[in-house]
């Protein structure tokens, strides 16, 4: 082959890329507090993100846990910020999304890892109940997404972070039916976008170890929980910030609108040694 076969792809900036992958760049993490001892989501990914070159932007309501994440970026080298939010508000939205610009004078990439609910039946929970669900799950994203696309340009990134449980139809339904409308507000808030160079893709998670599962889950239950997964392994924060943190590089520049599933190969389907009728059976 000759060599100018070769100039073409290796004039690409993907072909001679090389860490830090977010150099130059600024990343808001909502629900970026480190959470509890185990890690959560939020903490993982503003800690990649810092790792890889972005000055961070923490959004979170628990101040101190905003505080957590931002001293370990910092005594790792990096520069983080913590802005106290309830995301879930408007006006609380739009101002610590302006705060995190006039600190930082750009966002380029946007992460948000705010959620949860319980396993009530959906007959079970109150009205409020319900609202609180959609509000934390679904509507948060929503006003998120509305306040930094604002400051966002082209090249810009939004990762969001839905859950396996949006497939569910058993308990926790309020919480199952709001992560199927961010995935779909994902989608489509990236076909929005699309046109200005702004990518928007959704993280769906399995069943990780973490701050979120360890409040409301015994031994008992993560075992159950651990064999339940394809490959017979818990997944953790990080094997789902490694997945939002690759979809905010350049790495993936071409790719926007996706839902992608990180849960271990999905649910476990194993052989009971019966597959139904049985021809030499009565
Ligand atoms: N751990 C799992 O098994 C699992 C499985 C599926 C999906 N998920 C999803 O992953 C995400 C959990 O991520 P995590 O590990 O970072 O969870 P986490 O609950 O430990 O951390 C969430 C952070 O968001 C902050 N927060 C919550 N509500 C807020 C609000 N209204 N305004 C501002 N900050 C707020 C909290 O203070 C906390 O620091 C959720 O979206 C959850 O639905 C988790």
């Amino acid at each position: 082959m000759s060599q100018e076969t070769w100039a073409v792809p290796v004039d690409d900036p993907l072909a001679t890329a090389g860490p830090p992958w977010l150099d130059g760049k600024v990343a808001l993490v909502a629900g970026g507090g480190l959470s509890g001892p185990e890690g959560n989501v939020g903490f993982a990914m503003a800690w990649l993100f810092a790792r890889s070159g972005a000055r961070v932007a923490v959004l979170d309501r628990d101040h101190a846990a905003g505080e957590r994440t931002v001293d370990a970026i910092r005594k790792a080298g990096g520069e983080a910020e913590t802005f106290d939010v309830d995301l879930t508000d408007d006006d609380s939205c739009a101002t610590a999304v302006r705060q995190a610009y006039e600190h930082f004078g750009s966002i380029n990439v946007v992460a948000d890892s705010i959620g949860g609910g319980g396993a009530r039946s959906i007959f079970d929970i109150s009205v409020e109940d319900w609202h609180t669900a959609m509000d934390v799950n679904l509507t948060s994203a929503w006003l998120l997404m509305r306040h930094v696309q604002e400051y966002m340009e082209r090249g810009g990134s939004i990762v969001t972070i839905s859950s396996s449980a949006a497939e569910g139809r058993g308990p926790g339904m309020p919480y199952s039916i709001a992560k199927t409308a961010l995935e779909k507000l994902s989608t489509g808030a990236a076909s929005s976008l699309a046109p200005r160079g702004i990518r928007v893709n959704c993280v769906r998670v399995g069943m990780i170890w973490g701050a979120f599962a360890a409040r409301g889950m015994s031994e008992e239950q993560r075992e159950l929980r651990r064999r339940n997964v394809a490959m017979q392994t818990e997944g953790n924060a990080w094997d789902i910030a490694s997945a939002a943190f690759f979809l905010s590089t350049d790495q993936a520049r071409w790719i926007s609108g996706q839902v992608l599933t990180v849960d271990g190969g999905g649910f476990a389907f194993r052989n009971t040694g019966a597959a139904g009728s049985n021809p030499t059976k009565e």
